[in-house]
């Protein structure tokens, strides 16, 4: 059996079904502060929300020392609930609207982004209109070129041949304070990416130097690689001597100090999730091929595997580390594909993968799963998002976030088309939530789970005569007004 800091996984599903995430503290808070030590006191650290945005991560985040790079308003507002001051949290993304730039200004965030010439525009009538000066960093594309690693098709940032109109624009507003620049190279994988991406800011601060233009802060992003199944890994130690090496290009130009920052996000959380989802079925299609079906999806579950999948099919998709969690030691005897529960039939969570004979009800657990699976995970097929759990060192578990509810996911639509009336909605909600388990063993139940059935029964019942009385006055009837 495979156990999770001490605690057997079917204990864990016992407890809170599948699919379901498992979140490791020790491992977040071992990473975060592998990033902190390796670089230093002097250089802030933002962690990229959009990675894992749940709000006891963030909570964590902001213990181990933490600043928040966020893309919405959405994110800032995680951040606020997660008791980050707003001088914490940055406002990073490629388009914001009026309400957006209003509600940053009015909480008095640390810095907005402008991605584009016209978001620089838009930043300054805006605060123009607010009567608020707002802090902005340029975000820049260097058009680097470090061999097969380039930033030049990438969509973010200016391009660095416009940089100069860019900065002109900014202060030519009496309302923006230009604070520096920003840089995100997508997936870095090697240091040297980011070397000479400094060697490039260095260069474009000493000119805004020369010219008496004052450069704060400069922010080379994230895009740690983290390593998935036999990916190699990249420690972020790699990095222990990026400091140094900044600060001897800042002496040798004549720079007064900036505010260095990195804004990490897969590197810390994705090997700190794993996935557990049940098999529901095992299918043979002829002599060499094998299908072991779950219950979560690409979509609900792990939709990493599609965006990565489809990108990177030709090396032979994404693979992802599968564990038969309820039989580790037996041999692994089949090669097999895992295959989502939804219609899709690119619901493919991975190919080629060697497991023992698996049962319906066995576990299976997919690995680093912690970042870009929650957050991306959707809807489709109307099947409810999974539920979350903590686990700390000593194997105590908390639910952190719960399985979705019929009532939330159908609610955008409801609240315009009114094709349900309430008490239409709660007796199929009541219906849903009665315990199956205690119907089936309604002989042999306590005296609690009786009451507890009761209770069940009698709010479903309410329900059906409200819903009875309502459909003969003809106001909610059957709903389709
Ligand atoms: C602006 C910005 N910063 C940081 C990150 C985090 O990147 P990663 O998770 O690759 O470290 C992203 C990811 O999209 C980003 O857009």
């Amino acid at each position: 059996m495979l156990m999770i800091e001490g605690v057997p996984v079917d204990r864990i599903v016992q407890k809170y079904g599948t699919p379901l995430y498992v979140m490791v503290e020790s491992e977040i808070r071992s990473r975060l502060r592998r990033f902190k030590k390796t670089f230093g006191p002097t250089i802030s650290l933002q962690y990229a929300v959009k990675c894992n945005s749940n709000l006891e991560i963030l909570r964590i985040v902001r213990e181990e020392g933490f600043e928040l790079d966020c893309a919405s308003v959405g994110e800032l507002i995680l951040g606020l609930l997660a008791d980050f001051k707003p001088r914490q949290l940055v406002l990073t993304n490629l388009f914001k609207s009026e309400q957006d730039l209003y509600f940053a200004a009015k909480m008095g965030i640390q810095a907005i982004t402008a991605d584009s010439l016209e978001d620089i525009e838009h930043i300054a009538q805006t605060a123009k209109k607010l009567k608020k000066h707002i802090d902005i960093m340029i975000r820049v594309n260097p058009m680097l070129q470090v061999g097969s690693w380039s930033s030049r098709g990438n969509k973010y940032g200016i391009p660095i041949g416009y940089i100069g109109r860019a900065i002109d624009l900014a202060r030519k507003s009496p309302y923006v304070d230009f604070q520096g620049f920003h840089f995100f190279g997508g997936y870095v994988y090697q240091t040297r990416v980011y070397k000479a991406a400094a060697r490039v800011f260095v260069k474009l601060m000493k000119r805004c130097f020369d010219r008496g233009i004052r450069v704060r802060r400069l922010d080379l992003g994230g895009g740690f690689p983290a390593a998935v199944g036999d990916e190699h890994a990249f420690p972020i130690e790699k990095m222990k001597d990026f400091p140094s090496y900044f600060q001897r290009l800042m002496d040798r130009h004549g720079l007064p100090p900036v505010d260095l920052i990195f804004e990490p996000g897969k590197a810390i959380i994705l090997n700190a999730g794993i996935g557990l989802m049940k098999v529901i079925a095992r299918k043979r299609l002829g002599a060499k091929s094998r299908m072991v079906n779950v219950d979560g999806s690409s979509y609900n579950f792990i939709p990493d595997t599609l965006v990565q999948g489809a990108i990177k099919v030709s090396e032979g998709g994404l693979r992802y580390d599968v564990l038969p969690a309820t039989q580790m030691n037996a041999p692994r005897i089949h090669s097999v594909t895992i295959g989502g529960n939804t219609c899709d039939c690119w619901d493919l969570m991975a190919h080629g993968v060697e497991l023992p004979k698996l049962h319906a009800g066995d576990i299976v657990a997919i690995m680093d799963v912690g970042g870009y699976a929650q957050v991306l995970a959707n809807n489709f097929n109307t099947i409810k998002r999974a539920a979350v759990v903590m686990i700390s060192p000593d194997g105590k578990m908390r639910l952190v976030r719960r399985r979705d509810r019929y009532s939330e996911m159908f609610a955008p639509e409801l609240d315009v088309l009114k094709l349900a009336g309430p008490n239409e909605l709660e007796k199929y909600n009541n219906l849903y939530r009665v315990n199956v388990d205690q119907i089936w063993k309604e002989g042999g139940m306590t005296k609690a789970e009786r009451k507890q059935n009761e209770r069940a029964k009698k709010a479903f019942e309410t329900a059906e005569r409200q819903l009875a009385v309502s459909n003969k006055n003809g106001m909610e009837g059957n709903g389709r007004r």
